[in-house]
């Protein structure tokens, strides 16, 4: 889908010129050098923030209840919630709309697939669902599961199971009561296009259960998250003023063409009327082809921050071959995000070790 924003001029070397703005998303890049002078985050280290993506889900199956519980002991400061609808209606924490990457479904449920091969969420009832298995993340090989991160949760042992968001906001209180911390919640609407071609409206459901409990305005601890900058737009400016709500939102990017308006003139403006903050793809924000001598910035950061919004990058892991070239170790690519570049937070696979860093004082030099 190519989606465009009303009255934006396209002026790309101006903006290479004043802002930065990277190869990636505008074809130049700058220097580590040529961006010393442009402003990083006015958040201080410490109060950087670690969102536990899909849990502490370096450790244990993603968007498991025991992934999220792991990571609100770790000290995670927000955990991530990917939502999606089933049949009849319930919202269930899971990354996919598909069943048959993350759980049992095939051996279960044969023939529940539609003609493209895939076991869709909202062809299944909560309890049909309930009754799977979820295991750690996997593509199928030769008719075989092969796990995408080796190194990680072995596949088929222990018992786990899909919870709802509303199970999944209890455990996160639960445990803020009975630890004293004070740990927030950050939902994803996914496919929010999708849901509604198969007749849910997934975003006014989930709005609804945050409502309910207790989170409702800036200051309540939760960011809502969406890909979708349409979807975006109609939370802001339909859903949530209809239900009396003020929500943070924050756009996701990711580095496609989809997302190739962000480098029109007004682009930010417009992204911060709507959102208070970005979650982008770090690769966004420094180049991938970047070296240790030369970290090649976008000026995404210093766009982002001129307009007011927080910018809270995915997603960062210490798995083998998921770190960067330009970065020695999972460390030093924390110390390059959070220390040189200045991003507000970031997506973590492995909260432990972010907080870790942060608390450690992270001075590597
Ligand atoms: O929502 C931030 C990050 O989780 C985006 O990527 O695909 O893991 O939802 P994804
Ligand atoms: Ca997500």
């Amino acid at each position: 889908m190519n989606i465009r924003l009303s009255g934006i001029s396209r002026n790309v070397a101006l903006q290479c010129v004043l802002l930065g703005i990277s190869a990636t998303l505008l074809g130049c890049a700058v220097s580590d050098e040529q961006t010393a002078a442009m402003p990083v985050s006015s958040t201080p280290t410490a109060d950087k923030i670690v969102i536990a993506h899909r849990g502490a889900s370096g450790y244990l199956p993603e968007h498991t209840l025991a992934a999220k519980a792991v990571a609100h002991a770790q000290g995670a400061d927000y955990i991530e919630q990917d939502l999606v609808m089933t049949k009849d209606g319930e919202i269930i924490v899971l990354h996919d709309h598909h069943l048959d990457q993350v759980s049992n479904v095939r051996s279960l449920f044969p023939g529940r697939h539609r003609d493209d091969g895939r076991y869709y969420v909202v062809d299944f009832t909560l309890e049909e669902i309930r009754s799977l298995s979820v295991v750690e993340r996997f593509e199928m090989v030769d008719g075989m599961e092969v796990p995408v991160f080796a190194g990680r949760f072995p596949i088929g042992n222990s018992r786990f199971r899909v919870h709802t968001f509303a199970e999944e906001i209890e455990l996160v209180q639960g445990m803020n009561k009975s630890t004293g911390r004070s740990v927030g919640i950050y939902p994803e609407i996914k496919s929010p296009a999708f849901h509604r071609e198969e007749g849910k409206d997934l975003s006014s459901a989930v709005l609804q259960i945050m409502k309910d409990y207790g989170y409702v305005n800036k200051s309540d601890l939760a960011y809502l998250q969406c890909f979708d900058w349409e979807e975006l737009q109609v939370i802001h400016d339909e859903l949530m003023p209809a239900m009396e709500m003020d929500l943070r939102l924050v756009q996701l990017l990711g580095g496609t063409a989809e997302y190739a308006w962000i480098q029109e003139d007004g682009a930010f403006d417009q992204l911060a009327r709507v959102a208070d903050g970005l979650g982008p793809s770090m690769h966004m924000i420094v180049e991938k082809d970047s070296s240790a001598a030369d970290i090649r910035r976008t000026g995404l950061i210093a766009m982002a921050h001129a307009a007011g919004m927080e910018v809270h990058p995915y997603t960062f892991r210490r798995d083998a071959g998921t770190i960067p070239a330009y970065a020695r170790d999972f460390d030093d690519l924390l110390d390059i995000f959070l220390n040189q570049v200045g991003v507000d937070g970031v997506f973590t696979d492995f909260p432990d070790l972010v907080v870790k860093f942060i608390d450690s004082g992270n001075d590597l030099n």
